[in-house]
């Protein structure tokens, strides 16, 4: 392929991924956003690979490359539960991250680049910029793939004078990039690299670890913006324009969503990744551990509850993560129109971070077919609460949570909730008593117009609905 071909090429592909990116901003539009996501995808591999860069010993090794990593996405996909999808979003930053590092190194040591003046030292900023985003996006990711699956605890550490800590890895790396740009020979280039390196891995290793649980959905997004920049890095490292364009739309998008998410959570984004937050003045529960009793909660039967979904006027259900784990998504969706059938207004109220993903509720009800008009976004809906009969919480804690706004020392303190409490009666849906993933308690569960139904979403569902129907 010839590279005016080629740049043509990476020119639809570009406008591909941009029409993607609009696609994706509306559930009604997402799957044909999907879908120019992946031709534009296919065409910038085909492109490459038999562009004019690449030899035809070099499209042997990329081919096994193909072949391989194709396996492994695709394995991992088929078999990744939907509830695990945040962790394996992580990892795949991760690999973004390690792959700017090596490439940054294998530029370095690159002896067919013989570059002078000027251009040798953009050249090596890029290698050395690259190199530190690679890296911080690297190991960052990686906690962030442990926090989420519960491997590392969700209490942020907070070291002694940790501002300082990074102030100072900063200095140094700035130091030691001075010392880079001016060593004369590979070798010498090679331990200001390295040290610097090693300065990231520990600062991304730093900065995810100071950041408490409450405010992981902040640092998902930021670390994809992260994996953004990695990218447009190595595009600039390769001189590869499509790489670098591809990059800076996935880094200006995580940008955006953390905007958006710390907006969602009355979050100030530098705070939450100088960290600390989400520890909050309390001492909050371990995520899933059952909460100290505050009071009576009243549980209510299966039949009970359909009862008094019958008998309301306006429903609106909130669901949550415990409804993603139970997959009760369809259930959800049979009762919605079962009600709507006898003359019930149903809604849904989607909290921006309710699940483990941005879009996490969104995806599951669209999949279960719940038409997308009687989906609203939290702000859309939070203010009919107190003109509806039920509100019905389906494994959703945290989002749902009084304290957020009643107790100023709460770890969530601040977070905009979906106010469930203001509606006649609300029934939560969970198994125990247990907290959710900011580890906080809920005093909405022992408010007089709330009942519990206690058990397995789907199961309780079931029940409900089969209660409904006959
Ligand atoms: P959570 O606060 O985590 O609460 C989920 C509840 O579901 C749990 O209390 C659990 O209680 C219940 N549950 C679990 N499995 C269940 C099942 N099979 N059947 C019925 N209930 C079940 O979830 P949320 O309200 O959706 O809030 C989301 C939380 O995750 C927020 O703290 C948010 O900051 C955080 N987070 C969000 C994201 C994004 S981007 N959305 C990313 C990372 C973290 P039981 O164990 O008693 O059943």
């Amino acid at each position: 392929m010839s590279q005016s071909l080629a740049t043509v090429a990476y020119l639809g592909a570009a406008i591909l991924f941009i029409l993607s990116l609009g696609g994706l901003s509306n559930p009604e539009t997402s799957r044909r956003g999907n879908l120019f996501g992946m031709i534009g995808m296919g065409l910038a591999v085909l492109a490459t690979v038999f562009g004019p860069r690449v030899s035809s010993t070099g499209i042997v090794w990329i081919v096994g490359a193909l072949v391989a990593g194709g396996s492994i996405g695709l394995y991992a996909a088929r078999v990744v539960k939907m509830t695990q999808m945040p962790e394996l979003v992580a990892l795949m930053h991760s690999l973004v991250g390690l792959a700017a590092c090596l490439v940054g190194f294998a530029s370095y040591v690159d002896t067919s680049i013989q570059l002078q003046g000027a251009e040798k030292v953009i050249h090596e900023v890029e290698i050395y910029v690259g190199i530190l985003i690679g890296a911080v996006t690297f190991s960052g990711s990686l906690i962030a793939f442990g926090k989420l699956n519960g491997k590392i605890g969700g209490k942020p550490l907070l070291l002694p004078a940790r501002h300082w800590l990074n102030l100072a890895g900063l200095l140094v790396v700035i130091w030691f990039g001075r010392e880079f740009i001016h060593a004369s020979t590979v070798a010498e280039g090679m331990v200001p690299l390295i040290v610097m390196t090693v300065i990231a891995l520990l600062f991304g290793v730093h900065m995810v670890m100071a950041i408490g649980g409450a405010d992981m959905p902040v640092v998902v997004s930021m670390l994809n913006s992260y994996s953004g920049w990695a990218a447009a890095a190595t595009g600039f490292m390769l001189s590869n324009d499509l790489l670098i364009v591809t990059g800076a739309l996935v880094g200006s998008s995580g940008a955006i969503l953390s905007y958006i998410m710390c907006n969602a959570m009355n979050r100030n984004f530098i705070s939450v990744i100088a960290g600390g937050f989400g520890s909050g003045g309390g001492a909050p529960a371990k995520s899933g551990e059952a909460a100290e009793p505050q009071g009576e909660v009243v549980p209510v039967s299966a039949a009970e509850t359909a009862e008094m979904l019958r008998e309301a006027k306006n429903v609106i259900i909130v669901p949550g993560y415990g409804m993603a784990v139970a997959q009760a998504q369809h259930t959800v969706y049979e009762i919605t129109k079962t009600l709507r059938e006898k003359g019930v207004n149903v809604r849904f109220g989607i909290h921006p971070v309710a699940g483990r993903m941005p879009g996490h509720m969104n995806v599951l009800l669209a999949e279960a077919k719940v038409p997308y008009d009687i989906v609203m976004e939290m702000d859309e809906i939070n203010e009919d609460f107190p003109d509806t009969d039920v509100a019905m919480v389906i494994g959703a804690n945290d989002i749902v949570n009084p304290s957020a706004l009643e107790d100023p020392a709460s770890p969530i303190a601040g977070m905009p909730v979906l106010e469930v409490w203001k509606a006649k009666t609300s029934i939560v849906m969970k198994r125990s008593m247990a907290s959710g993933y900011a580890g906080v308690d809920n005093p909405l569960f022992y408010k007089e117009n709330n009942r519990m139904l206690f058990g397995d979403a789907k199961k309780m569902l079931d029940e409900v609905l089969g209660a409904l129907r006959g």
